[in-house]
């Protein structure tokens, strides 16, 4: 009897010894989790850091550094690829961008920030593949806190805060980049602001090593409007009509036309001193959509879906498309825009549509 109480005991303080190791052992972990989730919290500001693991782009640049990896930023190959399945018709958009960023973010010689202009009529794809760039520049994507999107209609509506919105974009603009230099900075429905706004941000996009202390240089401003997209479209229709394919045309047929198109037409940009003094690197043009490419877009959006479309199907959504310009009504007024929820209908109906 006597043993086996002994033999209980034992059992006990082995037990209890055992348990009370495995507490002090989590208790460790939880402190040094802890202490590890200061520090980062310190450094990094709320979950996100300034720092390659959060910026797939940085890391990268890292593995180039040590010549592991030659002349490859993975971010941007994954980048192109995305939009290369993904994106119809924009061959010019997709290598321009993807080599704009894939040269911005792996130099160690920029001299000043990446400014990248986005023209062309709606559903062609402005801010699509804006969504791709921000998934591919930050693992957190849009809701990465060095995301900053402004749209002209909901941010800066009216005329008489020109003043107000002036001074709060370049105390944000400035209270970011001081944090970390990397951002990315959307000026969406540049065309839907007030003149002048722009001109704000003249000196951080300059050739400046440093504004009031702060170097914006390894940022990036996104400028997305539809200003000069009838001028886009009437240059790709005269390319359209020689016979030309759409591949063969290329950016600098364009640019001088989106350049004048931006500084004269009414907007963000209406005689504004960022146009005139060049700061702008590349001015994107967004090619109208043909039907070939609504059609990949209006099959893509039913896969999004897991169906697969009859033809049937396909064209009860082509039959809300309307085409211009006359008399040839070969482009899509509103390139891809909407499908989704037309393609969402119908693909609930089944065959019965
Ligand atoms: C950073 O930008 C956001 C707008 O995107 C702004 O609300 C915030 O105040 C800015 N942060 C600083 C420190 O200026």
């Amino acid at each position: 009897m006597r043993l086996r109480k002994l033999y209980v005991a034992i059992l006990h303080f082995t037990l209890l010894h055992l348990v009370s190791a495995e507490i002090f052992s989590a208790i460790t972990a939880g402190i040094a989790a802890a202490a590890t989730g200061l520090y980062y919290s310190g450094r990094c500001y709320v979950g996100e850091c300034c720092h390659q693991n959060h910026m797939p782009a940085d890391f990268d640049r890292m593995f180039t550094k040590f010549d592991l990896v030659l002349d490859v930023c993975i971010f941007v190959v994954e980048l192109k690829k995305n939009l290369e399945s993904k994106m119809f018709g924009q061959h010019i958009a997709i290598k321009t961008i993807v080599n704009a960023l894939k040269h911005h973010w792996s130099s160690d010689h920029i001299q000043k920030p990446l400014t990248i202009s986005l023209h062309g009529s709606p559903g062609t794809g402005k801010n699509y593949i804006t969504a791709f760039v921000k998934k591919s520049l930050y693992s957190k994507g849009v809701d990465s806190k060095f995301v900053h999107h402004w749209v002209g209609r909901i941010h800066f509506r009216l005329e008489e805060e020109v003043t107000k919105y002036q001074n709060n974009l370049y105390s944000w603009i400035k209270g970011n980049v001081t944090m970390c230099g990397r951002q990315l900075f959307i000026f969406d429905e540049v065309d839907k602001m007030p003149a002048k706004i722009l001109d704000i941000i003249k000196p951080m996009i300059d050739y400046n090593e440093r504004v009031e202390g702060v170097d914006y240089r390894q940022s990036i401003f996104i400028f997305i409007s539809n200003t000069g997209s009838a001028a886009i479209v009437d240059t790709y229709l005269d390319f359209w009509k020689n016979g030309n394919r759409r591949e063969g045309i290329k950016l600098k047929d364009f640019e001088k036309i989106i350049t004048q198109g931006a500084f004269n037409e009414a907007g963000g940009f209406y005689r504004s001193d960022t146009i005139k003094s060049n700061l702008i690197d590349h001015y994107i043009p967004f090619l109208p959509m043909e039907l070939e490419h609504v059609r990949m877009c209006i099959v893509q959006e039913f896969n999004i879906r897991n169906v697969t479309p009859s033809e049937h199907q396909i064209q009860n959504v082509l039959e809300y498309i309307e085409w211009g310009p006359n008399p040839e009504n070969v482009f899509s007024k509103t390139g891809c825009k909407r499908l989704s929820q037309k393609v969402a209908v119908i693909s609930a109906a089944g065959d019965e549509y």
